[in-house]
């Protein structure tokens, strides 16, 4: 398993982590400014956010998700498809937790979301656990990140530094999950201005896609690339012809919409490089999938090249970008608020 350590300048800010964890006065954003600098006080994330107000934190949900992945080893890819889908529409605030109520409207019934994303017991467990040991200190937000985090590494992926102290959001946005989380037929021009949208570059596309080493796919998301790709009734000339026919047989033309597709058949629930080598080959599950490589853009084709031939090289780019969409719009100081319970708003 490779170990690897994303390193980031916080000394200054460790040292100021004990007052960041009760009450974060005032912290605003992502280390925009130098915390003693002519700026003035900018706080941001930081890995130690929880080193005094929770320092069992990250063992709890540890605890909680072996448990969860050795039960359905699926469970990793679920949780890490929940804080990408949380990061993308309004930050990384948990907002996708939310249950419809009076003053919310769930992003759960969104397109990507309805019907697909799942999890959410896996983070009330945590939650809960957590609210015994240290009550209202640990946000949502801060738990799917923890949460996707170690189902990486506990599916033989990266390990990596990860910043806290994100707060939870009091709204969600159906709108928002609608329009910001790509869909599964995108070209590479969409799936570039969807990442552009939320910060991240090409490379992080590329990288993040590699979230596709784990997990499954919903025959609806892909059956128009065996039967309709073009419109006119004809297949997709870029998926390999033995991989097409097995896809078939598990995605009719029509009905099997919920029957399921592992999105890395070779190694499913192991996270590896192994989804870019599929690739290379006609054998990447989705449009986006497959795209990064039949998409033309040198540039992009080579990095799925050099994903597929260097795992480490991966592991560690994948890492730098889970850590930066970690980092979309987080709330802070006295933004937002820790929940009790990730389906309601205090
Ligand atoms: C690049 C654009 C992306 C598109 C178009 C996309 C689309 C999809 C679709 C359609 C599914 C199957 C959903 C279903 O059948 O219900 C899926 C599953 C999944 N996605 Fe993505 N995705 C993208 C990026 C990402 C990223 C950035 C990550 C994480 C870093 C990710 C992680 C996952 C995982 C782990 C699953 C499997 C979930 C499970 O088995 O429960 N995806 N994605």
């Amino acid at each position: 398993m490779a170990l690897l350590k994303v390193t980031f300048g916080f000394t200054i800010l460790s040292v100021l982590s004990f007052t960041g964890s009760l009450a974060h006065p005032g912290f605003s954003g992502w280390g925009g400014t130098d915390p003693i600098g002519g700026g003035g006080v900018s706080f941001g994330l930081f890995p130690e956010f929880y080193q005094f107000s929770c320092p069992q934190a990250n063992d709890i949900v540890m605890s909680v998700l072996k448990k969860a992945i050795a039960e359905e080893p699926r469970m990793a890819a679920s949780i890490l498809r929940l804080h990408f889908h949380d990061c993308f529409v309004q930050g990384c605030d948990a907002s996708i937790l939310l249950d419809d109520s009076a003053t919310v409207v769930s992003e759960k019934n969104s397109g990507p979301n309805r019907n697909s994303i799942r999890g959410f017991e896996v983070i009330d467990e945590i939650k809960a656990k957590l609210e015994e040991a240290c009550p209202q200190i640990v946000s949502c937000a801060d738990i799917l990140a923890l949460a996707a985090r170690g189902s990486i590494l506990l599916t033989g992926g990266p390990y990596w530094e990860l910043p806290l102290g994100r707060r939870d959001s009091r709204a969600a946005s159906l709108s928002g999950s609608n329009t910001n989380i790509p869909p599964p037929n995108s070209t590479i021009q969409n799936l570039i201005t969807f990442f552009k949208r939320q910060g991240l570059n090409e490379v992080d596309l590329v990288a993040l896609s590699g979230g596709h080493t784990i997990g499954v796919a919903r025959c609806v998301t892909f059956k128009q690339r065996l039967y309709n790709q073009n419109g006119q009734n004809q297949r997709d000339e870029t998926l390999e012809k033995t991989y097409y026919l097995g896809l078939k047989s598990v995605c009719p033309i029509s009905g099997g919409d919920n029957n399921i597709s592992p999105l890395d058949f070779s190694s499913p629930v192991r996270f590896d490089n192994s989804y870019f080598k599929l690739i290379l080959c006609g054998k990447g599950l989705l449009t986006s999938d497959a795209v990064l490589f039949t998409g033309n853009i040198g540039y992009i084709m080579d990095l799925v090249r050099s994903f597929a031939e260097d795992e480490d090289f991966f592991f560690h780019q994948f890492a730098k970008s889970m850590v930066k969409m970690g980092n979309i719009n987080p709330l802070t100081g006295f933004n937002g608020e820790i929940r009790k319970n990730c389906r309601g708003v205090n």
